[in-house]
């Protein structure tokens, strides 16, 4: 069944298209919402009102539709579902999408996207079988997308082979497999995000400018891949992402026991930026000047080492800890020592020294150390870094 989740269907323009007014209600049968986003060479194959009439939703049509940009942009429009899904995805779209296009509404959606994309391609055989289609192919599949059909037959073109579009049914059965059996389908991880706040007396603090960001971004490509989250997030700027358990804590003492209350976990990403100090002594009332123009001298202690404590647990140790590393010099080398002291299996290192943006930026540029060494990734949006780094916990969670 697929009650509750949210399918972005795109349908682009070829004859198959008709098909896809048929998946949009096989999708409704099982409880699914369809959001339709019509190109307009679709709109020469099915009408927008037929489309409409069976999603029982409004249909997005153009990029510069204003009054849909004021309602819903299309950045909230590719993030707003649980899965995107191209039927038919011609030739043409899918060229788009290995390029990199964002001309249309659904290939800006496609761009935009930070959720997986299912495409179900549809074309006449030579055209299938052409080698930019097959270049194409290859792309989108390193890039990730989930692929069904095309199946052998007929073709409206008079032509035989494969370049029919699966049928809704198989489409439907791709869809459950995407949404209910992802790769971390059935592991609980435990992600740790956005800073905490150490209070100096009831009415001051010591922070730091994460944003929560990248944690976020971390919880939501794992959510995506199946897996139960355990979301434990500080005082964050960004809203934490749907569909994962939300505990908010302020300081890193209450970190740590919102960490503890939820172990034991399959994985445990640590990607909160922790204060290392807080106050040695509680200030009940607020500090008040004395007169005497000296400032006063605050006392710290140190705060507990959350990642160090999960990693070094003999019982109940997750069986992969993953922390970061934020330096501001010689970054690979101290991440490294970093990885050793602290016991984690890996670590991914950025700089954030102010000049990189990164911190509270939405880039990254992350070095991963594993047990094997140190593997640099170039700079991309932290939500694709994400995206990486959710792939790979699978990956390391699947042997
Ligand atoms: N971390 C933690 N608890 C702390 C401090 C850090 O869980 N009290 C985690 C962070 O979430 C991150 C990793 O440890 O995954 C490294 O954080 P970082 O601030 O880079 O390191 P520090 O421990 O502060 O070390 P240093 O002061 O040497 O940079």
């Amino acid at each position: 069944m697929l009650a509750g989740k949210r399918i972005l269907l795109i349908i682009g323009g070829g004859i198959a298209a008709f098909k896809s007014l048929d998946l949009i209600r096989r999708l409704r049968e099982r409880g699914a919402s369809v959001v339709p986003v019509l190109t307009r060479a679709a709109e020469e194959f099915v009408t927008p009102l037929s489309v409409s009439a069976l999603a029982a939703e409004k249909v997005y049509r153009d990029l510069f539709d204003l009054t849909d940009e004021a309602e819903m942009g299309h950045i909230e429009l590719s993030r707003d579902a649980d899965l995107v899904v191209v039927a038919p995805a011609t030739a043409d779209l899918m060229a788009k999408m290995a390029g990199g296009h964002a001309n249309d509404l659904a290939s800006t959606v496609l761009m935009a996207t930070d959720k997986r994309v299912l495409i179900a391609p549809a074309m006449n055989v030579r055209m299938w079988e052409h080698p930019a289609t097959q270049r194409n192919l290859k792309t989108l599949e390193s890039d990730g997308a989930l692929v069904v059909g095309p199946n052998e037959g007929d073709m409206a073109c008079g032509e035989f082979g494969p370049g029919r579009m699966a049928e809704p049914l198989e489409i439907v059965a791709a869809v459950e497999a995407a949404l209910l059996n992802g790769p971390l389908h059935g592991k609980k991880i435990l992600v740790t995000s956005g800073p905490t706040h150490e209070p100096i007396d009831p009415v001051r603090y010591i922070a730091n400018r994460s944003s929560g960001a990248q944690g976020t971004a971390i919880a939501r490509a794992l959510s995506t891949l199946g897996a139960e989250v355990i979301f434990v997030t500080g005082p964050a700027s960004v809203t934490p992402p749907d569909g994962v358990a939300v505990i908010h804590v302020e300081t890193a003492q209450q970190m740590l026991g919102a960490v503890n209350a939820h172990l034991p976990a399959d994985a445990a990403i640590f990607a909160a930026a922790v204060a290392d100090w807080r106050m040695a002594e509680d200030a009940p009332e607020k500090i008040k000047k004395d007169g005497s123009g000296e400032a006063p001298i605050l006392k710290f202690t140190e705060n507990p080492d959350i990642l160090a404590h999960v990693a070094h647990l003999k019982k109940g140790r997750p069986n992969l800890v993953v922390g970061f590393a934020a330096e501001t010099e010689n970054v690979v080398d101290h991440a490294t020592t970093k990885r050793d002291r602290k016991g984690c299996d890996w670590i991914i290192a950025n700089d954030v020294s102010l000049e990189t943006g990164i911190m509270g930026g939405d880039e990254n540029d992350v070095v991963l150390i594993t047990g094997a060494g140190a593997e640099d990734w170039p700079r991309m949006s932290k939500d694709q870094v994400a995206v990486r780094l959710a792939g790979r916990i699978a990956e390391a969670l699947g042997k």
